[in-house]
């Protein structure tokens, strides 16, 4: 059986959930925040270390002043709500992506919940906020390049958000689109994806439980036979 160290999930479908149930986009969110928690406390049940989560992207900027608005209130008051909690449950909390161009407190707020949780390993969390594969890519370059070292594999790896943090096993995406949407394009060089149909806010415990099994019983060749 195939070992999993790390679930990676595209949370897509918010939106369209909203609006299927006649409420509001932003409502839509809501619900996929109590997704969220449901995920996390599943992923602890089946004992593995790493989740990352797509909450932010580069690109999500373009959407309308209100909906990021909404999202940024969403994530503020999810770690005032959650992080003691994850703390007491010795759950780690990581952020990916750039965060200095956030507000100050709210840069703050999530250093701090870095700081507090950073020693916790039962599992950890990596959220991506205002990721963007290419721009962390472009920024490892930048990095090699202006410190002279040579491109290789384990030097782009260790200037990625994701240093010391396995490849996904499995990349999950919702919301019955098949792309990747600028989410962790080198690290899903050899990911098992698995596109799925339900809405985030519908994705209960039970399908995360059949992407699991069938993950399980697949052969992982690595270019080899
Ligand atoms: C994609 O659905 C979802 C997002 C851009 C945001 C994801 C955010 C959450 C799940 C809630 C906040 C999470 C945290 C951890 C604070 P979409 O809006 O693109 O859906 P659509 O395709 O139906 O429009």
């Amino acid at each position: 059986m195939n070992p999993i160290n790390h679930v990676a999930i595209i949370m897509d479908g918010n939106g369209r959930w909203g609006i299927k149930h006649k409420k509001s986009r932003n409502l839509g969110h809501r619900a996929g925040l109590n997704t969220v928690e449901r995920i996390i406390k599943s992923t602890i049940k089946k004992k593995i270390k790493h989740l990352t989560l797509y909450a932010f992207s580069t690109e999500n900027w373009k959407r309308p002043q209100n909906e990021i608005k909404f999202l940024f209130k969403l994530l503020d008051s999810f770690i005032d709500q959650k992080i003691n909690e994850f703390n007491k449950n010795n759950i780690k909390l990581k952020i990916i992506g750039n965060i200095n161009v956030f507000n100050k407190k709210l840069k703050k707020k999530l250093l701090k919940s870095e700081k507090l949780t950073k020693n916790n390993n039962r599992l950890q969390v990596n959220l991506a906020l205002n990721y963007g594969s290419k721009s962390e890519l472009i920024n490892a370059f930048k990095i090699l390049n202006k410190n002279k070292l040579i491109i290789n594999i384990k030097n782009i790896e260790k200037n990625l958000y994701t240093s010391n943090i396995p490849d996904p096993d499995i990349l999950i995406r919702t919301g019955s689109t098949n792309r990747l949407s600028n989410f962790l394009l080198w690290q899903l060089a050899y990911s098992e994806i698995f596109f799925e149909k339900k809405l985030w806010p519908d994705f209960k415990e039970g399908d995360y439980n059949k992407i699991i099994k069938k993950f399980r019983k697949t052969k992982r060749n690595y270019g080899n036979i």
